[in-house]
């Protein structure tokens, strides 16, 4: 039948979406699907609707793509689409949601403290303590997130996260590695691929480092010892399970000095894009990213 690859939209992330979408169409066209590239930042619903796409991969990342509202607008539809559902994916786009989960299940993640005025600030930063990160809770690719020292730095970064969301996320800043872990399937069929660490110059692996320039590291396998490469595939697949994630996920990781993992978030709509991580743990585990593109495709649903 007929796939739509939806990509673009009308997010932050729009523009990483552009470069997933197209490497997702290539991939599945070369592997003999029908596959047809749909913007849904650039058409109507009514075009969405009368594309008549038998099953839909969503490669949008961010706001009206990630967040369930798609997902909500295919369900109505009766149109299969990849990964998550619309709960799982609201969910893992807010992350202080996803924290709230994760807590309850037992899971480590940093503590944190939510702030919606200026005033109350002071506070929170004092509360979690510094360094810290201040982050817009719904959003992709670093955007909008600043490490703050101290508190003379902390106004500004509060001011940038807030053009992004009414309220933002103060985290405990986590010294150390930088990990993420791609995760496969659903219910009891949850797979974790290989574990990737992430080299980024000055440990500043921000959008300019994600997607432009060519001087982040990669290491997939991460180097990391036994004993912590199950762990973090236990973690990763117990963050996944605990917010409902289906389809594919990627959790990401802070690998503290004594070696505990922390989980920071979960991405339910994954880069792939030609530096993104998710091909990355593919390949370490023997899968192209065409195989990878079509395994994902093998678990639309609604
Ligand atoms: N938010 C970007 C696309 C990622 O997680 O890969
Ligand atoms: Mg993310």
């Amino acid at each position: 039948g007929r796939v739509g690859v939806l990509y673009g939209g009308s997010s932050a992330e729009r523009e990483v979406s552009l470069m997933s979408g197209e490497g997702v169409h290539s991939a599945l066209r070369s592997a003999g699907v029908d596959a047809h590239l749909f913007d849904t930042g650039t058409h109507s619903l009514q075009a969405l609707i009368e594309a008549g796409f038998d099953r839909v991969f969503i490669a949008l990342h961010g706001r009206y793509g990630e967040d369930g509202t798609v997902q909500g607008l295919l369900e109505l539809m009766g149109v299969p689409y990849t990964g998550s559902g619309v709960l799982a994916s609201s969910l893992a786009m807010d992350k202080i949601m996803t924290k709230q989960i994760w807590i309850k299940a037992g899971l480590p993640t940093p503590g944190y403290a939510v702030v919606c005025h200026e005033d109350e600030l002071e506070a929170a930063g004092r509360e979690v303590g510094y360094p810290l990160m201040v982050k817009p809770p719904h959003e992709g690719s670093t955007l909008g997130i600043t490490k703050v020292n101290d508190e003379s730095e902390l106004l500004a970064a509060y001011r940038l996260a807030a053009r992004f969301d009414d309220e933002v996320l103060l985290e405990a800043f986590v010294q150390g590695r930088e990990l993420t872990v791609p995760v496969l399937g659903k219910g009891r069929e949850v797979r974790a691929l290989p574990a990737i660490e992430i080299i980024a110059p000055g440990g500043n692996y921000d959008y300019e480092h994600k997607y432009v320039s060519n001087d982040t590291r990669y290491e997939c396998p991460a180097p990391v010892e036994k004993k912590t490469t199950v762990e973090l595939i236990r973690l990763a697949e117990q963050a996944y399970t605990a917010l409902g994630c289906e389809g594919w996920g990627r959790a990401d990781f802070m690998l503290d000095a004594q070696g505990q993992p922390w989980l920071l978030e979960m991405n339910t709509s994954p880069g792939m894009t030609s530096h993104s991580l998710v091909p990355m743990g593919a390949k370490a585990a023997g899968m192209s990213y065409a195989d990878l593109c079509l395994a994902i495709l093998d678990t639309a649903s609604c």
